[in-house]
């Protein structure tokens, strides 16, 4: 028997204004896109943006559905989007933003386990780590130098 040890290792600004100034644009486009979220039975609006690597910014937003299961998160929405539309383009890039329309969201909100499985997709396809930021409304921001830190045994293609 041997012991596995994981070390996850998160950077984490007080304010948005402590990000450099490309990362507070992505932000704020993040927050356009979540003021756009369609959540109505959740109340939990999700907005998230995806710099590319041809310099395009993608956004998208939580889209919910009456049959709850066929609603999808924000991250999902956002890079099957860049995914469809900038197949040979890479994501270097990701803001998430969320807030509740029942209780304010001070703390950094991170992307939901199937959310870390999409983008882990295309970390690998694209083999170039993907920078993650997320924050709530307002208050801290988290960043994370790759999708791995918040996802680590990924499942992967190496197991089919
Ligand atoms: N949601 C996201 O958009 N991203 C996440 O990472 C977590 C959850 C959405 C899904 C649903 O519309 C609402 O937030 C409540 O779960």
């Amino acid at each position: 028997m041997k012991k596995i040890k994981i070390e996850t290792v998160l950077q984490v600004y007080d304010t948005i204004n402590e990000l450099p100034k490309d990362i507070i644009n992505l932000m704020e486009r993040a927050v356009e896109a979540r003021n756009k979220a369609y959540a109505p039975y959740s109340k939990f609006n999700v907005g998230a943006a995806l710099l590319l690597n041809n310099g395009e910014i993608v956004s998208g937003n939580n889209q919910e559905n009456a049959s709850y299961p066929s609603g999808l998160c924000a991250e999902r929405t956002a890079i099957y989007y860049a995914g469809a539309n900038y197949p040979e383009a890479a994501v270097l890039k990701m803001a998430i933003s969320a807030t509740s329309i029942n209780k304010p969201t001070l703390e950094p909100i991170p992307p939901c386990g199937a959310c870390r499985q999409a983008i882990a997709e295309y970390e690998i396809k694209q083999k170039q780590l993907i920078e993650i930021y997320f924050m709530g409304e307002t208050g801290k921001v988290a960043m994370s130098k790759s999708l791995k830190n918040l996802l680590p045994f990924v499942f992967d293609k190496s197991a089919l």
